[in-house]
């Protein structure tokens, strides 16, 4: 039996349309200057009219692209998404006609943290040898979600989609996850709707989410690296999820990781929820900087609270 899932192929795509901070500044009362200090998020992609799905598509085709894996050879596909693109059936089996391939295919909601979640199941899957190959993908069009109006959330969230392609390996792969709930903050962050006609948008209490967010991403990193006998300095790479600049900051400082070691392409594409830790990833893997046999760690908090990581040797 392999004891380890092995990430053998990472794939992402962006919408190409592209919203700027400036662009924002003609609808709302915003500035660039406030956004990128407050945020470090300098522009985000919007689908016009891509699906969750089509994203998803494209980052998984460029993930098994590398993996050199066919889409008939997957075992299982667990889709991680927050706006899937009907109420049923789930995007994951659209996703899996689209590539072509025929096992089982489900979504996994558990928003921001959505990617560590369905990281963690797919690996007891193979752990437990139900499956061997399996592509986990974090996909997400937020935008029809966002109140355009609300200054406070328009600016921060984006489209995007991430993928990996995991095997069973005997030798390295997932080292340690960790995963959390807290569903006493439904009123800090969530959408409201009732599905009758009614589209729900996101609303934040974003002090608030910003002071938990440091606080448990703090002290679930250094759990994560203690249980697994591992030092910070014994870590290649951060990948956190890509909410806001100064989140990250603060936790690769508390737990005494230099930000030169912590991969961070929010400015470039905002918080795409799930699909912020893949992307990331994918993007840090395709220019170089991660490297074989690294040592990363993924964390990532989102609405619920729902929090979570997952340590790999790359
Ligand atoms: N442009 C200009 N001003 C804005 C603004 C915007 N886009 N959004 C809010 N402001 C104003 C506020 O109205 C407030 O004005 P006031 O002082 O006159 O009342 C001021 O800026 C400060 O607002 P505040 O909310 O205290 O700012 P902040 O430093 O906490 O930054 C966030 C706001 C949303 C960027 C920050 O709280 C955050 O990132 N939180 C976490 C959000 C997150 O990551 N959520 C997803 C988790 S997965």
């Amino acid at each position: 039996m392999n004891k380890f899932a092995r990430i053998i192929g990472t794939g992402s795509y962006l919408p190409p349309t592209i919203v700027t901070n400036d662009d924002l500044s003609k609808t709302i009362d915003t500035t660039n200057e406030w956004i990128t200090t407050r945020t470090g998020i300098k522009q985000r992609h919007k689908v016009t009219d891509e699906t969750t799905c089509d994203l998803a598509e494209k980052a998984a085709n460029h993930a098994l692209e590398m993996a050199g894996i066919n889409a008939k050879d997957l075992d299982l596909i667990i889709l991680a998404t927050t706006t899937p693109d009907k109420v049923f059936p789930a995007t994951a089996t659209m996703l899996q006609t689209a590539i072509g391939a025929s096992c089982p295919a489900f979504d996994l909601q558990s928003v921001c943290a959505g990617f560590i979640f369905a990281l963690t199941t797919a690996q007891q899957y193979i752990k437990t040898g139900a499956a061997n190959k399996i592509l986990v993908v974090g996909s997400e069009t937020l935008s029809r979600i966002v109140n355009w109006k609300d200054r406070s959330t328009a600016v921060l969230f984006g489209d995007g989609a991430g993928a990996v392609v995991l095997s069973g390996s005997s030798d390295t792969g997932i080292l340690h996850s960790k995963l959390f709930s807290d569903g006493n903050y439904l009123s800090s962050l969530q959408v409201s709707n009732n599905y009758i006609n009614e589209v729900g948008f996101i609303k934040m209490s974003g002090n608030e989410v910003f002071k938990i967010a440091v606080n448990r991403l703090s002290s679930l990193a250094k759990e994560t690296l203690k249980e697994a006998n591992l030092s910070s300095d014994k870590l290649d790479w951060m990948v956190p999820h890509q909410a806001n600049i100064r989140i990250i900051s603060a936790v690769a400082k508390r737990i005494k990781i230099p930000m030169n070691k912590v991969i961070v392409t929010l400015e470039n594409h905002g918080n795409t929820s799930a699909a912020s830790i893949p992307l990331a990833l994918d993007t840090a893997v395709r220019d170089g900087r991660i490297k074989k046999g690294d040592n990363l760690l993924f964390e990532g908090i989102g609405a619920g609270f729902s929090w979570g990581s997952v340590l790999v040797q790359f």
